[in-house]
């Protein structure tokens, strides 16, 4: 039973991993954290295309039928121009989530959330405006929230005032949807909510691609619809790091980690 692939800069990803295996339970996983050199957030469009080929060239060794792009950074800097590198099929989790987005608001104000890379790329707001040019997008990159998510930091004084902080625009905006545009922002979602409101609505990228990932399967005739499905998890450093984070970010114990030399 050919696998699919995933791969983020780190343990992020797991969010995706977690939705996958809730809607796909009989799919085999591949994941590969790109630990050694995480966070992707900050870096440079050349630098988060190379690692991602790097990554890719990875999973293909490990005959994978199908490729999803959890990390938000790869999927808003380096989609295209990986697509164009590989005959598997590549999904990212740009475009689920923002046709949710249009799908889902009803003043036409959509929000965003996700690192400085992601923002300054302007992915999602693009991929709306293809799916309809009359939404407002406003996006801020929130960077504290990722290493609060895995300092487990999701409550409390400090992360409030950041969280309000950060939230501000999309508040003076009037939006009236919110992507959460980052692996890391589901294990914020209460706070987000809590500082932006119940009438908003918030996306999760990740619950999205897996949507996705499942209709590309079928349609492919690619989806199993049988047996329990595994996953092998793969880190390019620190393993027990990832090991330790994953309970939090998965929902259970990660014992199988193994650290490769691939970068
Ligand atoms: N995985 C990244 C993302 O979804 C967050 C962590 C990083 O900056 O590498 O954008």
């Amino acid at each position: 039973m050919r696998p699919i692939g995933v791969f983020d800069s780190g343990v992020g990803g797991l969010t995706v991993v977690k939705e996958l295996i809730r809607q796909l339970p009989h799919e085999n996983i591949v994941y590969f954290g790109d630990t050694a050199r995480v966070p992707y957030g900050i870096k440079s469009k050349e630098t988060v295309i190379r690692f991602s080929i790097e990554n890719i060239l990875f999973l293909l060794k490990r005959d994978v039928k199908f490729i999803c792009v959890a990390c938000n950074t790869v999927s808003s800097f380096a989609l295209p121009e990986i697509k164009n590198h590989f005959r598997v099929p590549i999904v990212g989790v740009i475009t689920p989530g923002a046709r949710e987005a249009v799908y889902a608001t009803r003043n036409k104000r959509v929000g965003v959330i996700g690192t400085k890379g992601t923002v300054k790329s302007r992915a999602y707001e693009k991929e709306i405006k293809q799916f309809d040019p009359q939404v407002k997008v406003t996006a801020v990159a929130c960077p504290l929230f990722v290493p609060f998510a895995e300092e487990g930091w999701t409550s409390g004084a400090v992360v409030t005032t950041v969280a309000k902080h950060y939230l501000k625009p999309l508040k003076v905006a009037g939006v009236d949807t919110v992507i959460l545009g980052c692996t890391h922002y589901p294990l914020l979602r209460k706070i987000i909510q809590d500082v932006l409101g119940s009438n908003v609505t918030l996306i999760d990228s990740a619950k999205q691609v897996a949507i996705e990932v499942n209709e590309i399967l079928s349609n492919e005739g690619l989806l199993n619809k049988k047996g329990k499905g595994k996953q092998d998890f793969f880190v390019s450093d620190n393993p027990e790091w990832f090991s330790n984070l994953a309970q939090r970010f998965l929902g259970k114990p990660v014992r199988n980690v193994k650290k490769v030399n691939n970068v």
